[in-house]
């Protein structure tokens, strides 16, 4: 368990479900089901992460893998636990366990007005690749394809 700050990052757990799919809601127009999430975590080639302060999960990131290709499937952090460095450390944290699985990218889609995201990517060293127009509803914009090899 890597100790950061006032919260730690680990391993999510299956028990952890009901918090993320709260977090979920908190954060995106669609989000994922408990079902969903429970779904993709349990799958062979899945890595979840979660950020914990005082015994609560404050943010998480979902991956899976595919050979040596990594997909992030959702970074999201509690708006009160914002600007804290918790995305940072999730996503930080995401690129050592790729490292480790031997992956050669890992890639993900972000909205193209979330500049939050986009930015923290960005320093993180993820690079622009490419664009899928009308990819989101709700409201409907584009995916950014943004990917980092590692
Ligand atoms: C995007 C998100 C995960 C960032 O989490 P966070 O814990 O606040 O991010 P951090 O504190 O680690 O920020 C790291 C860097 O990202 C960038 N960043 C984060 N939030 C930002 C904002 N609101 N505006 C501009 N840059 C931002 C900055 O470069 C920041 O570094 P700095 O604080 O030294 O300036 C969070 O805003 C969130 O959960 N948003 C809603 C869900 C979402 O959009 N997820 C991404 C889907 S692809």
């Amino acid at each position: 368990m890597m100790q950061r700050n006032n919260f730690d990052i680990r391993k999510a757990e299956v028990s952890d479900v009901s918090e993320l799919a709260e977090l979920e809601k908190l954060c995106f127009s669609a989000p994922w089901s408990e079902n969903a999430l429970r779904e993709t975590m349990e799958g062979d080639n899945s890595c979840f992460l979660v950020a914990e302060e005082n015994g609560r999960v404050c943010g998480y990131i979902g991956s899976y893998y595919a050979l040596d290709e990594g997909y992030i499937t959702n970074v999201a952090v509690h708006p009160d636990c914002r600007r804290r460095g918790i995305g940072q450390a999730l996503v930080g944290e995401l690129v050592e366990c790729g490292k480790q699985l031997g992956l050669l990218f890992l890639t993900l889609e972000v909205r193209e007005g979330n500049c939050a995201a986009i930015s923290l990517y960005e320093k993180l060293g993820f690079k622009n690749v490419g664009k899928r127009p009308r990819f989101y509803t709700n409201p409907s914009e584009a995916a950014v394809l943004m990917t980092i090899y590692i």
